[in-house]
Order: C-alpha cells, then structure tokens, then sequence
C-alpha cells in the first residue's frame, strides 16, 4: 500500500469513527476498556511475542541487505521487495506497544520483554525512530542502481541501530566460566 493509500483509509476510518461517537448515548470507543480487541489489556504477552517474531523475521530479510556492504552480486529485485515488506512491518512496529506491555524486569535473566521502559517516558521519539525506519526501508526499496542501493542498505540499517540503541536492553556478552578453559571441544565435536 502506498502512503497516500494509508493516510485515506485512516482518514475514512477516523471519519467514520467520530460519526458514531457522535450520535446519541455514550461510545464505547473513546478508550481501552472491556470492550473486545484491546488485545494491549488482554493479552500483553502475545503482543510482545508478536512484534519480537516481527523484529526476527525483519532480521531475516534484512540478511541480503547488509550482505550488500561486503559483497556484491546479490539481485537487486530480491533486495528491493525485501525492503517494501520491512517498510510495512516498521509501519506497524510502533502500534504493537501499548502501555500494559511496559513489563521489562532487570532482575530477571529472561524478562518478558527487553523492551525498554524509556519507550513509554518518550513515546514521541520512539515513534518518529519507528517512521524514520520505515522512510528508510522505503527508500531502499525505491534505490536504483548499485550505488544508491549500498547508501540506501547503511541508512536502513543505522535506523534499526539507532532506535535499539536507546529502547533496547544492552547486550551482555555471556561470563565465560572457569569450567570453559577446560572443555574438551574434540570430544563434543566427536574428533577422538
Ligand atoms: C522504533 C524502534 C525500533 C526500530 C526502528 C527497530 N526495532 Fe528492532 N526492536 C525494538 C524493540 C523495542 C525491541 C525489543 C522488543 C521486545 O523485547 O519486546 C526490538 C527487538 C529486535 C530484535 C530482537 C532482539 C535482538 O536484538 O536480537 C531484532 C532481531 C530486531 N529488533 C531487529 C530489527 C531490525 C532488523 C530493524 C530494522 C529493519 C529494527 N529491529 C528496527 C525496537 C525497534
């Protein structure tokens, strides 16, 4: 769907919203509550699990892509749909972070969510990283030519970067343990 495309149905479906909340006797769609498909009040653990699978699968696709800084000879066809699809799934991104999902524990070692808590003090700037992704997939998927497309792939990536740079629990490497110096790799890789 192009852009223009999005912003009418979201204007038609606004209109139309604001046509019922118009008529007589309270809505029940001014906010979360116990009407179905607040799914964010329902079911926050399949709203993490759903946009966690989306970031992998986004991950996935974005493989030819990065490839692209070290090697050429990848098709440019293939890198340019990979792009169109990652735009769609940046332009939902933003949407699968309601408030209830703000459920990330230092203290636990698998927190529910890695999500970090700072998204909901500055939603605004984690959802202008979120558009600024998705231009930059755009982009991407619009480059022609080899040039273009390697500037486009760097710009695609640096916006996964920047906005896991400040939303995302940091990376620990794993401690190595005194156990490691001696594991006997020949045996596990069965070479004895
Ligand atoms: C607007 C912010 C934002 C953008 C843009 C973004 N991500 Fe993420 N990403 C997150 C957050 C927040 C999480 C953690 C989600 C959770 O645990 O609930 C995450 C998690 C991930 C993970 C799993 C955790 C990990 O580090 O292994 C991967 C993989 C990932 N993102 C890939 C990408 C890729 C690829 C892009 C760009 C195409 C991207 N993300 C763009 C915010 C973003």
């Amino acid at each position: 769907m192009t852009r223009t495309l999005v912003a009418a149905v979201l204007l038609i479906a606004m209109t139309s919203l604001s046509a019922c909340s118009g008529g007589a006797g309270p809505s029940t769609n001014t906010g979360p509550g116990a009407a179905p498909g607040w799914t964010g009040i329902t079911n926050p653990k399949d709203v993490i699990a759903a946009r966690f699978k989306l970031m992998e699968q986004m991950e996935k696709l974005m493989l030819p892509i990065d490839m692209l800084q070290v090697e050429s000879g990848s098709d440019p066809k293939v890198l340019g749909a990979n792009a169109a699809v990652i735009s769609a799934m940046l332009q939902a991104v933003p949407h699968l972070f309601p408030p209830t999902t703000d459920l990330y524990d230092p203290q636990n070692e698998t927190p529910a969510t890695i999500a970090l808590p700072s998204i909901w003090k500055d939603f605004t700037t984690f959802y202008s990283l979120a558009d600024a992704a998705a231009k930059a997939a755009d982009n991407m998927a619009g480059a022609q030519g080899k040039d273009a497309q390697l500037t486009a792939s760097a710009q695609l990536r640096a916006s996964c970067d920047a906005c896991h740079m400040l939303f995302l629990r940091k990376y620990e490497k794993p401690k190595a343990q005194a156990s490691d110096a001696a594991f006997d790799f020949d045996a596990a890789l069965g070479e004895k």
